[in-house]
């Protein structure tokens, strides 16, 4: 069984993919041991503490520095001996120790078609306002590999989806997450976890 952490920081829709995807099958030899928020008001943890799995919050806020604070985040990350780490919203930057720790090991989700609209300052309803802006007709959304940089790590899977007459940037996000994320996030880890399987 593959051993999953997911990491989130708000309302958490992609980690009820994940839990909805184990509990139907469309995820499988997959075990999601332990979700973490930055921010202990997020509804995510209610969605964990829902499907009965342990959630916990690591916020910045309870700790005197940066330093200290990811430390906390990567020794909670530690107990929970994951094989795989998903970024399912997840707003923080990680402690680049964290990344050393697991090669190829975490992914992230992110809302759009990567390498368009995304790197530092592009996150969230910031994505989806940035595409309306600039007009483009075709957005979606990418799983990827986490390394050092920012949204750059290898691409495992994208999915397109369409801009239409009158998208507001809340009408999209919601489209994107139906039509792509909540899709192809729950794909990757049921492919991972098919891979190691097999390995
Ligand atoms: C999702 O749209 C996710 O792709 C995005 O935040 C949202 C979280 O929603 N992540 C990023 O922008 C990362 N750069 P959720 O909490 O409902 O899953």
């Amino acid at each position: 069984m593959l051993r999953v952490v997911v990491c989130v920081s708000g309302g958490g829709t992609n980690l009820q993919a994940l839990i909805d995807g184990v509990k139907n099958g469309n995820i499988r030899n997959t075990e999601i041991t332990g979700v973490i928020s930055n921010n202990c008001g997020a509804y995510a943890l209610k969605r964990a503490e829902d499907a009965g799995i342990p959630s916990f919050c690591v916020s910045p806020k309870d700790y005197e520095s940066r330093i200290d604070f990811n430390e906390a985040l990567i020794a909670r990350i530690e107990e929970l001996k994951p094989d795989l780490i998903v970024l399912a919203g997840f707003l923080v930057i990680l402690p680049e120790r964290l990344i050393q720790l697991y090669p190829e090991r975490i992914i992230n989700i992110h809302p759009s078609l990567i390498p368009s609209f995304c790197g530092t300052g592009y996150y969230g309803l910031k994505v989806h306002e940035a595409a309306l802006e600039r007009g483009v007709k075709v957005t979606g959304a990418t799983v990827h590999f986490v390394d050092e940089g920012t949204d750059t790590g290898r691409i495992i899977l994208q999915k397109a989806v369409e801009v239409l007459p009158g998208d507001t940037p809340e009408l999209l996000q919601r489209r994107v997450m139906e039509q792509a994320e909540w899709v192809i996030l729950p794909q990757a880890v049921d492919e991972i976890a098919m891979n190691e399987m097999i390995k």
